[in-house]
């Protein structure tokens, strides 16, 4: 088997129009912002939707590119799927008449990787490309494929694409994990579903985006709990029902905007804004002496200095470690470090999921941050840092946002290059922003042939 053979190798993806974000820094964020829907709830629930021929609705749906790119995935397969009003889509995937999921999609989004189980387990067959994704570290699917070969599914890998089957239908076991996988554990669980019998996922991961997908499947009728925190357990169904579903809200987008406002020294208020799944994130915040409070569904945060609040510069240094839930997500990383420049004596960091998520610390250290990246895993930030603005380039997702921070307390205007990558997860970030009374424009690059 050569799982491991690189695949884009004479891949060149299509120009997409680059953008920059201009960001003329050093205005505190006052106001209140809605968060929006959980982009890794979402992803997963359009490719859950395939389980089953009737209709599905998904309300409170990210608007955001890659929610775009699921659905032309969808699309390209033959299922339908409408998007009747802003943030609500529905899918229905009564006629799937090609079972081919193309690098093209892949390419763009690794989340395409999620259409694997459901479709093996509904269709029997699937083919379907390696993906590509944020270019943070070393990404493998070897733990999907891994759950689906131990479903009973015959899995090979020839020229970039897995060529999966499951000659009848999929069989309920014990899938375990050798580490806790997010999409992993969310791919085993949706073809478990379909399987024929009981079947264990153990350690099953925790986030709260993996609990609303359980809740989205309770729903379409299929047996399936989290039976321990990190067990979920599929009593497979022959077929599922349509159902409908509200998307619980991005906690990743709710903590970079608690960010914001803690190194912008404003004072915002998040409504929608999911305090539960924040747990760790809250108390980083509070470690670090950002004043921010929590109620059932809205996040204040104060770091302007009334009250006694402190400001930037004055927050305290930390060690963290991001972890899988409940611990500090890595989504959450970049941001934490844009905060960790405005505190006062040295900070290390451990991103102890992904590597080469800690590069990005390069283009923060452009703007005057002092940082020193030890390895892959490690780093340390000495503050407080008179932010620079400077010319930038976004490297991912997450660091992008996290440039945008920095940018936003920085002294002088940043510009900001590629900020499509942003788009992919944040829904429109930069009007969240003015709304807050940040000075942010989005621009087009002069030469939008340039690959993504
Ligand atoms: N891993 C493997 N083999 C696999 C799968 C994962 O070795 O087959 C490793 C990874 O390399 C990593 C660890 O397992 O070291 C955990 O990765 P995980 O599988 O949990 O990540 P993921 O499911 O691919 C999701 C989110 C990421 C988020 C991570 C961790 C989605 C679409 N993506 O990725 O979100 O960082 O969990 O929480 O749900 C983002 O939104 O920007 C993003 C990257």
């Amino acid at each position: 088997m050569a799982d491991a053979r690189p695949f884009h190798w004479e891949y060149h993806p299509p120009a997409v129009p680059r953008e920059i974000f201009r960001v003329e820094g050093g205005h505190p964020l006052r106001g209140s912002v809605g968060v929006s829907g959980a982009k890794n709830a979402a992803l997963k629930m359009l490719a859950a939707a395939v389980l089953t021929g009737e209709r599905c609705r998904l309300t409170n749906v990210p608007e955001i590119e890659d929610v775009r790119v699921m659905a032309e995935t969808l699309r390209d397969l033959g299922v339908v799927v409408d998007h009747p009003s802003a943030n609500v889509y529905e899918v229905s995937a009564g006629d799937v008449d090609w079972l081919f999921v193309p690098l093209e999609a892949a390419a763009k989004m690794r989340a395409s990787f999620m259409l694997l189980g459901p479709l093996l387990a509904r269709f029997g067959e699937v083919i379907i490309s390696n993906p590509g994704g944020d270019r943070i570290g070393r990404r493998p699917v070897d733990l999907h494929v891994d759950a689906m070969r131990a479903l009973g599914a015959e899995i090979d890998y020839r020229y970039g694409y897995y060529y999966a089957k499951a000659p009848g239908r999929l069989r309920g076991t014990e899938v375990t994990f050798p580490v806790v996988s997010v999409m992993g554990t969310e791919n085993a669980m949706l073809a478990a579903t379909l399987a024929e019998g009981h079947t264990t996922i153990r350690p099953a991961a925790q986030e709260p985006e993996v609990d609303d997908l359980i809740a989205f499947l309770q729903k379409m009728g299929a047996a399936v709990e989290r039976t321990a925190p990190d067990t979920i357990e599929v009593e497979g169904r022959k077929r599922l029902r349509g159902a409908e579903h509200h998307i619980v809200p991005d906690r990743i987008e709710a903590g970079t905007f608690a960010v914001a406002a803690a190194v912008t020294g404003g004072h915002v208020t998040l409504h929608g804004a999911p305090c539960d799944h924040l747990g760790t994130f809250v108390e980083v915040l509070d470690r670090a002496g950002v004043a921010i409070s929590c109620t059932d569904d809205t996040i204040e945060v104060d770091a302007s200095g009334s009250g006694g609040s402190s400001r930037p510069g004055e927050f305290r240094p930390l060690d963290i470690e991001t972890g899988p839930y409940p611990g500090l997500a890595t989504d959450l990383q970049p941001p934490t470090c844009v905060l960790l420049t405005q505190a006062a004596g040295r900070s290390a960091v451990h991103e102890s999921i992904f590597e080469d998520r800690l590069e990005w610390l390069s283009e923060l250290r452009r703007m005057g941050a002092d940082v020193e990246v030890i390895d892959a895993h490690h780093a340390l930030i000495d503050g407080p840092a008179r932010l620079r603005g400077a010319e930038l380039d976004i490297p991912d997702l997450r660091a992008g946002a996290s440039l945008l921070l920095a940018a936003l307390a920085a002294e002088g205007v940043s510009r900001i290059h590629g900020g499509h990558h942003v788009r992919r997860g944040y829904e429109n970030i930069e009007a969240k922003f003015l709304d807050l009374g940040a000075r942010i424009e989005r621009l087009q690059e002069e030469d939008p042939t340039v690959p993504s």
